[in-house]
């Protein structure tokens, strides 16, 4: 098992108010909406990777009063989380800081787990999924949906913004991460052992005005920020130039009244044997 204190590649996205805008957005009823069916009043449920909450808490409801636990290795995420729980009268949600690779759970504990753009970040994906395994009960469901960046756009895609989200991708990479999870998931849920598999795919769509300019500014403020470009052009993955050149076409993409933009996840359910 990799130790989780260890000093590793660092996590991409990082935890600033340019990125959590987006995750602000997110809630269970639209980014959980393939696993809500499955879920029961009553259920004992794992959120990993829970970052502030936004999930977490609509999944709290689905199985009110069973009992709710998000973990996320940044403490500062699981202060937000419990304060969304606080405000929104989720009693039944706990928070606790701590890594996925080592789950402060015994084994055989949650009837569910589940993940939100976590996988796509975690770099041992088999560390992962057997940790998880480990505390769901047999019959117990684990639930996740992933980054397919290559099926992302911005259209009009414009002559070089294409390569953007490519760099985006290796910028994953590098860091240890899988910016194609969301294709990978259920081969990796077979291979963990999971079975009964059920792989879906769905958008984060951007196509109203409002949409186009949040994706614009969302774009903008993190792709275009000073922590993201040293990165990329560290890992020689893209010049300044480019940037300078591709933060010139998202100029002009948002003024196109055929603006739209796609981030495109993969979702997938599997149950423990
Ligand atoms: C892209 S955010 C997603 C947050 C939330 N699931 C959502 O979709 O809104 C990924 C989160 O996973 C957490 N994370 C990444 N690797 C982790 C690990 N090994 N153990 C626990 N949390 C991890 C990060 O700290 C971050 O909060």
């Amino acid at each position: 098992m990799p130790d989780p204190t260890a000093p590793g590649p660092e996590y991409t996205m990082g935890y600033s108010p340019e990125f959590l805008q987006l995750l602000d957005r997110r809630n269970a009823d639209t980014h959980a909406a393939y696993l809500l069916p499955h879920l029961r009043s009553g259920m004992r449920l794992l959120d990993f990777g829970c970052g502030p909450g936004t999930l977490t808490v609509g999944l709290a409801a689905a199985v009110h009063p069973g009992e709710v636990h998000g973990i996320d290795m940044e403490e500062s995420q699981i202060e937000m989380a419990r304060a969304a729980a606080v405000a929104g009268g989720h009693g039944n949600a706990t928070f606790h800081v701590g890594n996925v690779y080592e789950l402060p759970f015994e084994d055989d504990y949650f009837d569910v787990a589940h993940c939100h753009t976590v996988l796509t970040h975690v770099p041992d994906t088999d560390a992962a999924l057997r940790e998880v395994k480990r505390v769901l009960k047999p019959g117990g469901i684990v639930g996740s949906r992933e980054l397919i960046v290559s099926s992302s756009f911005s259209e009009p895609a414009g002559e070089h913004f294409p390569e953007a989200w490519a760099t985006f991708a290796r910028l994953l990479t590098a860091n240890g991460g899988h910016p194609e999870m969301g294709k990978e998931l259920k081969r990796r849920l077979l291979k963990a052992g999971f079975i009964d598999i059920r792989a879906t795919g769905s958008f984060d769509y951007f196509s109203s005005a409002d949409d186009v300019a949040f994706l614009y500014a969302f774009i903008v403020d993190w792709f275009f920020m000073p922590r993201v470009i040293a990165a990329a052009t560290q890992y020689g993955l893209a010049t300044h130039e480019q940037f300078d050149q591709w933060r010139m076409e998202m100029d002009e993409w948002k003024e196109m009244a055929g603006a739209v933009g796609g981030l495109a996840f993969g979702e997938a359910i599997g149950v423990k044997p």
